[in-house]
C-alpha cells in the first residue's frame, strides 16, 4: 500500500515520451509464442504485473521463456510440450490472463486450478466459460463455474458457431484460442467489432484464420510457427498523457510509436471529433498492427456524446476521458458503456466518486455517465480503488488541480504501466 501525495503543476507540458508495450498485444505474444514451434523473440514487451502473470504460468506448465530487459524470448515446442502444472496458477489482477488462458487449457490433456485477487474474483467468467462447454470444456469452479476459483479438465474440444452476447474481445480471442484444439470450424460473430490483436498475431503465427471483422473463422488443429513479434506502445497508456495535453494550457506531447489498430483508436477519433490539436506521424505496420507517434497540442475543445460502437474502441479511455470531460465547456454524455461496471471495478461509480471527490460536476448513469463542465478542479483524497486506470486518472487530474491530490494507494499501476511516474516527473520539468 503507497499513498501518493501531488503536488497540482499547472504549468505547461512539454516533451516526447515512450509509451510502454501494449499490455493485450504483450499477454498475446506470449500465449501465441508459448504453444508456437520454434523461437519467438517479443521486443517491447511490456513488463507489467498482468503481463507477467501470463508467462509465469507458461513457465508453470514448462516452457522457457527469459526475459532480457523489455525483449522476451520464448523456446516454443509446441502445445503438446506444455506439461500439468504442479501448483494452482495465479492470475493476480489479471482479466484477460484468466480468459485468454481458459480458452488454451480446455484442449489440453491435463488438470489445473486457477486464482486470482479480491478483483478478478468477482469477475464474471461464464461469459467465456459458457461458450467453451458448448465446445465441450469442462470447468467448474465457484458459483456453478462462474467465478474463481476454477478448475479445468482439458478435453477434446469441438469447434461452434457463436454469437457474442457481450462486446468483449477477451471472450472472442478465448473461442478463437480454443478453436485452435477444436476438431472442425470455430466461428464466432461480434455484431460490434472489438479488439483484434488475437487474429491478427494468430495470422503472423501462420494459423489458417479468416475474418470479415464480423465474423472471424478458425479451422481444426492448428499448429503455429514461431515469428518474431513487435509490440507497439499501449494507446490506453498513451490516453493519460493525451489528456494531459489536452487538459493544461500551453502544453504540447510527442507520444512515441504508440499503437494505431483501428479497434483501438476511438480516443483519437473522440479528441478529433472535440477539435483537438492531434497529430499523427511517423505511421508504420508490423506483424499486422499499426503505430504511429501522436502529438497533441493544448487547445479548447467541445463536449459530444460518446456512443454506439466506438464504445470497445476506447472502452478503457473511458476513465481519462471522463476527466477530459470535466475541462470542456458543456455537457459529455457517455453511454453504452455498461461493461465499465465489471472491469477492474466498477468503473462508473469509481470515476464518478474520485471525480466528485475532485470537485467534478458529474454522474452516474446506469451505462455510462454524464459531465458537465467546465469546473475548476480542487485538490482531495481520492482512492484508487486497487484498478491502475482510476489510480492514473487522478495522478492526472492532480496537473490541474487547485491543492494536492492524495492518491490512497497507487501499487495497482505496475499492472499496466510500471514508469509511469517517471514518465510524467519528465514531462513536468
Ligand atoms: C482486453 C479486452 C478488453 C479490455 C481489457 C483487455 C484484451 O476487455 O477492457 O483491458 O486484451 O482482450 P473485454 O474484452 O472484456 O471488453
Amino acid at each position: 500500500m503507497a499513498t501518493h501525495v501531488l503536488a497540482p503543476f499547472n504549468k505547461p507540458l512539454l516533451g516526447e515520451l515512450e509509451i510502454p508495450g501494449d499490455k493485450s498485444i504483450s499477454h498475446r505474444a506470449v500465449i501465441l509464442g508459448s504453444i508456437a514451434n520454434g523461437t519467438t523473440k517479443v521486443s517491447n514487451f511490456l513488463d507489467g504485473e498482468d503481463c507477467m502473470r501470463t508467462v509465469k504460468a507458461f513457465q508453470l506448465m514448462g516452457v522457457s521463456i527469459e526475459k532480457q530487459e523489455s525483449t522476451v524470448i520464448i523456446d516454443g515446442k509446441g502445445s503438446n510440450a506444455l506439461q500439468e502444472p504442479l501448483e494452482p496458477l495465479y492470475f493476480g489482477n489479471s482479466g484477460t490472463t484468466t480468459r485468454l488462458m481458459l480458452g488454451i487449457l480446455a484442449g489440453l490433456p491435463f488438470f489445473t486450478t486457477v486464482y486470482g485477487d479480491a478483483s478478478l474474483t468477482e469477475r464474471p467468467m461464464d461469459r467465456v466459460i459458457d461458450p467453451l462447454r458448448e465446445m465441450n470444456a469442462t470447468i467448474d469452479g465457484r458459483k456453478a463455474g462462474s467465478y474463481l476459483p476454477l478448475s479445468i479438465k482439458g478435453n477434446s474440444l469441438q469447434g461452434i458457431t457463436y454469437t457474442l452476447p457481450v462486446k468483449s474481445a477477451q471472450v472472442k480471442s478465448a473461442i478463437l484460442l480454443a478453436g485452435l484444439f477444436a476438431n472442425g470450424e470455430t466461428k464466432v460473430i461480434e455484431n460490434t467489432p472489438t479488439r483484434n490483436h488475437t487474429e491478427n498475431m494468430l495470422q503472423a503465427f501462420g494459423a489458417a484464420i479468416s475474418s470479415d471483422g464480423s465474423e472471424t473463422t478458425i479451422t481444426n488443429i492448428q499448429t503455429l510457427t514461431a515469428t518474431n513479434v513487435y509490440v507497439p506502445g499501449d494507446i490506453s497508456s498513451a490516453a493519460f498523457f493525451l489528456v494531459a495535453g489536452a487538459i493544461v494550457p500551453g502544453s504540447k506531447l510527442t507520444l512515441k510509436n504508440v499503437g494505431l489498430n483501428q479497434t483501438r483508436t476511438g480516443i483519437i477519433d473522440v479528441l478529433l471529433t472535440m477539435g483537438a490539436d492531434l497529430q499523427i506521424t511517423n505511421q508504420q505496420v508490423s506483424g499486422g498492427e499499426e503505430f504511429g507517434d501522436l502529438t497533441i497540442t493544448y487547445k479548447e475543445l467541445n463536449s459530444i456524446v460518446i456512443q454506439g460502437e466506438i464504445i470497445p474502441r476506447l472502452i478503457d479511455e473511458i476513465p481519462v476521458l471522463a476527466l477530459l470531460a470535466t475541462q470542456i465547456e458543456g455537457t459529455t454524455v457517455i453511454r453504452d458503456a455498461e461493461e465499465l461496471r465489471v472491469k477492474e471495478t466498477d468503473r462508473i461509480n469509481a470515476v464518478v466518486d474520485v471525480l466528485t471527490t475532485l470537485g467534478a460536476n458529474i454522474e452516474a448513469t446506469d451505462d455510462g455517465m454524464v459531465i458537465h463542465g467546465k469546473t475548476t478542479l480542487t485538490g482531495g483524497e481520492i482512492k484508487s480503488y486497487n484498478d491502475h486506470r482510476i489510480a492514473m486518472m487522478g495522478a492526472i487530474a492532480s496537473l490541474i488541480a487547485k491543492d494536492d491530490v492524495e492518491i490512497d494507494d497507487d501499487s495497482s499501476i505496475y499492472i499496466s504501466y510500471p514508469n509511469f511516474f517517471e514518465h510524467l516527473k519528465e514531462i513536468t520539468v
